[in-house]
């Protein structure tokens, strides 16, 4: 796909999708976004020229509106977090999977690529680490079923219909805009607010479990050639560093940061949760040319920089 394409981003003022757009912007694409606000927050889009359309995926005949001259879509809104799909499964289930049929058939009807933003909850709790993406998919959660069931229908689509699909798979990603304030956080986000309010963080098990942990804008960089790039409609393509991160290394890392050891407390591991995730990113190398920019250290400092910066706070 050639420079200055219309593309729609769903749930881009949220998270990853509002760096999403700005990568789009600095690409020279025109960005048009579909957000409901259920987790984003028009604040994230301070200062990027975007046609922002407030509505939800679910709404046929918006997406039919909206579709007309869009070149691609990137779907990533969804309700994120494994723990609120466990107290709340429906609604985890409406939002994700009928929303992400609602939005492929609408992409699909205009002629549009679709690349859909799918979740390494996808692997389980596989003992092989690192994890391909030629695995078997164990989804554990509700929510890691929404995102295997989305991937699913972007690759029959590609089959039945040939539309051109490709599926990204996060890798927990961090950074700049995250929201710390919910019980569904990130858990970087959650330490970055313990961290610089002097408070205790509290690490659900040992600590030991760890992560791919991803700095945003190379998520989102990635994101973006997956739809710039020729790929073979409904490839499923890890995004993430390669590396695995526990949160006793986290929790170094911010104390290093901080200038002070930061406090943590143990509770009960957290259920439908893995131990270990860590990505096999040669197919990403290799179909996008992609590879991580940030350290984890540089985008947890870049992170916590953020952090300090929207909630001044003694540390
Ligand atoms: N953050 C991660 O580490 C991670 C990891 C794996 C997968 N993902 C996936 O990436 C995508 C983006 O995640 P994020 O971390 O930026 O989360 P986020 O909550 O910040 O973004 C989701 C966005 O979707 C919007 N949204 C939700 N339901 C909607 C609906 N029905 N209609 C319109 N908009 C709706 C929200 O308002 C929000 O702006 C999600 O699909 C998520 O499942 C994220």
């Amino acid at each position: 796909m050639s420079a200055e394409k219309q593309l729609l981003i769903t749930g881009g003022a949220g998270f990853i999708g509002s760096h999403l757009a700005q990568a789009c912007l600095e690409r020279g694409h025109r960005v048009r976004i579909l957000d409901n606000f259920a987790t984003g927050l028009k604040k994230n889009l301070e200062g990027m020229e975007v046609d922002l359309v407030e509505g939800d995926i679910r709404d046929e005949a918006l997406l039919a509106k909206i579709m007309k001259d869009v070149d691609g879509v990137f779907h990533l809104a969804a309700l994120p977090s494994v723990p609120r799909s466990v107290k709340d499964p429906f609604a985890s289930h409406d939002n994700n999977i009928t929303g992400v049929l609602r939005v492929l058939i609408a992409a699909r009807d205009a002629g549009a690529k679709m690349v859909f933003a799918g979740s390494s909850s996808a692997y389980g709790d596989t003992e092989v680490l690192p994890k391909r993406e030629d695995m078997p998919v164990s989804p554990l959660s509700p929510y890691a079923v929404t995102k295997v069931a989305g991937e699913h229908y972007l690759k029959a689509f590609a089959r039945v219909y040939g539309m051109p699909t490709a599926i990204v798979r996060y890798f927990n990603v961090f950074g700049p805009r995250q929201r710390n304030d919910s019980p569904y956080s990130g858990v970087i986000a959650k330490f970055c607010r313990a961290a610089l309010e002097g408070e205790v963080c509290k690490i659900e098990g040992d600590g030991l479990q760890s992560r791919d942990f991803t700095y945003v804008a190379d998520a989102a960089r990635g994101t973006l050639l997956a739809m710039e790039k020729e790929v073979p409609g409904g490839e499923v393509i890890n995004l993430a560093g390669g590396n695995r991160i526990s949160l006793l290394d986290l929790v170094n890392s911010l104390s290093k940061f901080c200038g002070s050891q930061v406090r943590v407390e143990h509770g009960p591991d957290r259920p439908g949760d893995v131990k270990h995730s860590q990505a096999d990113v040669s197919k990403a190398l290799a179909l996008l040319g992609f590879k991580t920019e940030f350290s984890f250290d540089e985008g947890l400092e870049k992170t916590l920089e953020w952090y300090r910066k929207e909630h001044p706070a003694p540390c």
